[in-house]
C-alpha cells in the first residue's frame, strides 16, 4: 500500500510516500528555519503563506523523486493536528482536494503518532512500549499496548521541553534554533550552577518553567554582580538537569509497567545528552531502546505517511469535512 502524506503543523513543508508504513520511496522537506530565524522563532502568519506557495510544488517533487503517479498512490494521510492552525489548514486543504479529486481515502494522522512512527521505518515496533514524546510542542510518556493504541500517562504541566531549551538558548544568547546548540554547548562546559530538579515526584508529569525560571534568575543575579555567565556552563548544568528528570520519569514508567521497550520520538529525541543519559540506563534496565535517527527526529512527512498506514488499518478514514486542530489529545 502506497501513502503519500503530508506533514504541514509548524515550519517544514513535506510530503512523503510511503509503502506499507515502513519502506520510505521518496520525501522532500521544505524548511522555513532561515526565514522564521531573522525573527528569533517561528512567525505563524508567515509561516501559512510560504506553505500555501510550496505545497504543490513539494507534492509534485516526492511524487517525481519516487517516479510515480497520483494513479499509483492508495491513500493520502495527513497532520489534522496539533500544531499551528494556518499552517495545519494548508497541508490539511491540499490532502482533501487530492483525495477528492483522485478519489482516494483521506487518513487523518496525529501529529505526535507520527512521530512515534518514524521509529517504524528504522525498525518494526515491538510491543508493549513506552514512547517517550519530546518536542517543541510536546513532553510525553505514552503506554502502547500495540499497535496504534496510545494510553497517555503524563506529560508537561507548563512549557514543553523544546520549547525551555529554546528559552534557555535565549537567556544565554544562543540564536535560534536554540536547542540543538545549547545541547553542543553542554558538551563543553561543566555542571557548575546549582540548579533545581523540576517536578521530582512520582507521576509521570513534567514541569520545566521553574527550570527555566531558575536559569533566568541566576542569569540576571550574575550580571547585577557585574559577572558574565559562562555559557557552556549554563547549557551543561540546564541539560543535566533536563536529561536527569526525563530518564528517571521513563524509567519508572517502564519498571512500573514492566514494559522492556523504550522508543524516544520528536525533535528533542535529537538532543545528545538525553541519548546518551537513556542508553546507559536502558542498558542497566535490560531496555531494548529505540531512538529514530536524527533526520526521522524532526517534522518529517515520512513518520506521517508511516502512522497512517496503522491509522488506516485500525479503520481511521475521516470524511472530506475533516477539520484542523491546533490543540488535540492523542487516541
Ligand atoms: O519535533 P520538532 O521538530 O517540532 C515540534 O513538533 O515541536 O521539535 C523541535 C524542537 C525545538 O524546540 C528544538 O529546539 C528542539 O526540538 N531540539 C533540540 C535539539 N534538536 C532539536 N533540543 C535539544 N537538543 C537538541 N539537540
Ligand atoms: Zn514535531
Amino acid at each position: 500500500m502506497y501513502i503519500l502524506a503530508i506533514e504541514s503543523s509548524c515550519d517544514e513543508t513535506s510530503v512523503s510516500i510511503i509503502k506499507d508504513g515502513c519502506e520510505e520511496v521518496s520525501t522532500v522537506i521544505l524548511s522555513q528555519m532561515n526565514t522564521h530565524a531573522n525573527y528569533g522563532g517561528v512567525v505563524p502568519e508567515i509561516a501559512s503563506r510560504m506553505h500555501v506557495e510550496n505545497i504543490t510544488l513539494v507534492i509534485d517533487d516526492a511524487l517525481r523523486k519516487a517516479n510515480m503517479k497520483m494513479d499509483d498512490i492508495d491513500a493520502i494521510a495527513v497532520t489534522y493536528g496539533p500544531g499551528l492552525i494556518g499552517s495545519l489548514l494548508v497541508g490539511l486543504m491540499a490532502a482533501k482536494t487530492l483525495a477528492f479529486i483522485y478519489n482516494k481515502p483521506l487518513i487523518p494522522v496525529h501529529h505526535i503518532a507520527g512521530h512515534i512512527y518514524a521509529n517504524n521505518l528504522v525498525k518494526r515496533l515491538e510491543f508493549p512500549l513506552i514512547a517517550l514524546v519530546v518536542s517543541g510542542g510536546h513532553t510525553e510518556l505514552i503506554y502502547m499496548k500495540e499497535d496504534y493504541s496510545f494510553e497517555k500517562l503524563g506529560g508537561t504541566l507548563d512549557d514543553a521541553v523544546g520549547e525551555a531549551y529554546d528559552k534557555v538558548a535565549r537567556v544565554i544568547d544562543v540564536p535560534y534554533p536554540g536547542g540543538p546548540l545549547v545541547d553542543k554547548l553542554a558538551f563543553e562546559g561543566e555542571n557548575t550552577y546549582d540548579l533545581p530538579l523540576p517536578l521530582n515526584d512520582d507521576s509521570y508529569n513534567f514541569s520545566f518553567s521553574g527550570l527555566k525560571s531558575a536559569v533566568i534568575n541566576l542569569a540576571h543575579n550574575e550580571k547585577q554582580r557585574g559577572h558574565e555567565i559562562i555559557k557552556e556552563n549554563m547549557a551543561c548544568s540546564f541539560q543535566d538537569r533536563v536529561v536527569e528528570i526525563l530518564v528517571k520519569k521513563t524509567m519508572k514508567a517502564l519498571k512500573d509497567y514492566g514494559v522492556k521497550n523504550l522508543i524516544v520520538a520528536g525533535g528533542v529525541a535529537a538532543n545528545k545528552g538525553l541519548r546518551n543519559g537513556l542508553t546507559e540506563a536502558c542498558e542497566e534496565a535490560h531496555v531494548n531502546l529505540i531512538i529514530p535517527e536524527m533526520k526521522y527526529c524532526t517534522d518529517n512527512a515520512a513518520m506521517i505517511g508511516a502512522a497512517g498506514y496503522y491509522a488506516y488499518k485500525r479503520g481511521d478514514i475521516a470524511d472530506l469535512d475533516l477539520n484542523s486542530k491546533a490543540v488535540t489529545e492523542l487516541k
